[in-house]
């Protein structure tokens, strides 16, 4: 039997960790990785801080001037359109003394700080800085915004904090060519919800990347268990369940005007869960797409965006396609943030120990795992 390391030893099991093989020896994570403080920032560090990850929606903009703010890991982000119209991302802090440069989302020509208004233009350019005029050696450039690197894929918006990152492309590997039939950018955003879960993000993950739990924990899916597949692999896990036409459902009715064309027939026939590592998601069907950001804010505290997307046609955009679908997701959603806080408890008790994992049924929490701890490894030093 594997002990828990502790606190003191974690670091140490980190320098020791070598990928393990899902058949024969996984085992699930030391309760550490749920709980510690000293973990949480190592995740800031070399996830958050080293990987893509996804931050919004385009349609969030509406041409120069407009912006967002996003706060992913604790880490205050500006998304923004400069007077070209470009993307551009900043960390949301004043290089004066750490003000907001920006609340919520909105229209600006400028950039300004709501604690001494210094203001910066939309490239992040330091432009106004009232009552410095007798500040000496005082280098404006030094004082711009600091930026991140922001790229798109189709209409989804991600950041890097390392100015070294490859391009969003090579994270993404094969996964864009993968959906492109689905043409996700010309579908449109009709809703969006926040849930708020006292679970560390990688529960919700683990919990989203495996089919195991659904005949359990959302008996309205049991039906579908036996025909689930499921693939990890690269930075990805791939589930694609195939509806019961007969069902009655939601999931198995596409009235004409309601669907996507240009799907293939798996595709018009099945709902498709993806997960993109470390904080991105999708489920998609022929006439909806739930869109996930899942967002850290502590170690056991999660926020979940669902942006809901459709294609842009008016049967899909009514009311009478969008709320019962809303509704069926909407309490399986809840299935699930009732459960996890249980699950959070009990990885944190002195009584948990690391277990393993279902060969057949968890291939997306393992390789969720592996690249998790692959990721903090490289950030401990030998
Ligand atoms: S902190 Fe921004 S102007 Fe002072
Ligand atoms: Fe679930």
């Amino acid at each position: 039997m594997e002990t828990q390391p502790r606190q003191a030893d974690i670091y140490d099991w980190l320098r020791d960790w070598q990928p393990r093989s899902l058949s024969q020896s996984a085992l699930t994570l030391p309760s550490e990785f749920y709980s510690s403080a000293e973990l949480y920032r190592l995740e800031q560090q070399q996830i958050f801080g080293k990987y893509w990850y996804y931050v919004g929606h385009l349609s969030q903009l509406h041409g120069p001037g407009s912006y967002f703010t996003v706060d992913i890991a604790e880490q205050p982000l500006v998304i923004v359109q400069d007077k070209a119209g470009t993307l551009r991302g900043f960390f949301n802090i004043c290089t004066h003394r750490a003000g907001p440069v920006a609340l919520d989302s909105g229209q600006c020509k400028r950039l300004t700080c709501l604690y001494h208004a210094w203001s910066f233009d939309l490239e992040g350019n330091l432009r106004g800085l009232p009552d410095m005029e007798a500040a000496e050696n005082f280098d404006r450039a030094e004082h711009a915004l600091t930026p991140v690197k922001v790229e798109t894929w189709g209409p989804f918006i991600f950041v890097n904090l390392d100015p070294e990152s490859d391009p969003l492309a090579v994270q993404m590997g094969e996964l864009p060519e993968m959906m492109q039939r689905y043409q996700l950018q010309t579908w449109h955003r009709a809703h969006s919800v926040d849930y708020w879960t006292d679970t560390n993000w990688k529960l919700y993950v683990e919990n989203n990347t495996e089919s195991y739990h659904e005949p359990t924990v959302h008996p309205i899916l049991a039906k579908y268990y036996r025909q689930v597949t499921a693939e990890a692999r690269y930075h990805y896990y791939l589930q694609y369940t195939p509806v019961l036409p007969d069902s009655g459902e939601v999931l198995s009715v596409y009235p004409e005007g309601t669907f996507q064309p240009g799907l293939n027939e798996k595709e018009m026939t099945g709902v498709s869960t993806v997960s993109f590592f470390p904080n991105f998601a999708w489920i998609i069907a022929p006439n909806c797409a739930i869109i996930y950001l899942i967002d850290p804010q502590g170690p056991s505290r999660t926020r979940v965006r669902w942006d809901w997307l459709v294609p842009d046609q008016p049967a899909a955009k009514s009311a009478e396609n969008l709320e019962p679908l809303i509704q069926f997701y909407d309490d399986i959603q809840k299935e699930d943030l009732t459960l996890l806080p249980e699950i959070q408890k009990r990885v944190q008790s002195i009584g948990y120990r690391p277990g393993r994992l279902s060969p057949r049924r968890e291939m997306g929490t393992h390789l969720f795992q592996e690249l998790i701890v692959r990721a903090l490894a490289a950030g401990v030093s030998p």
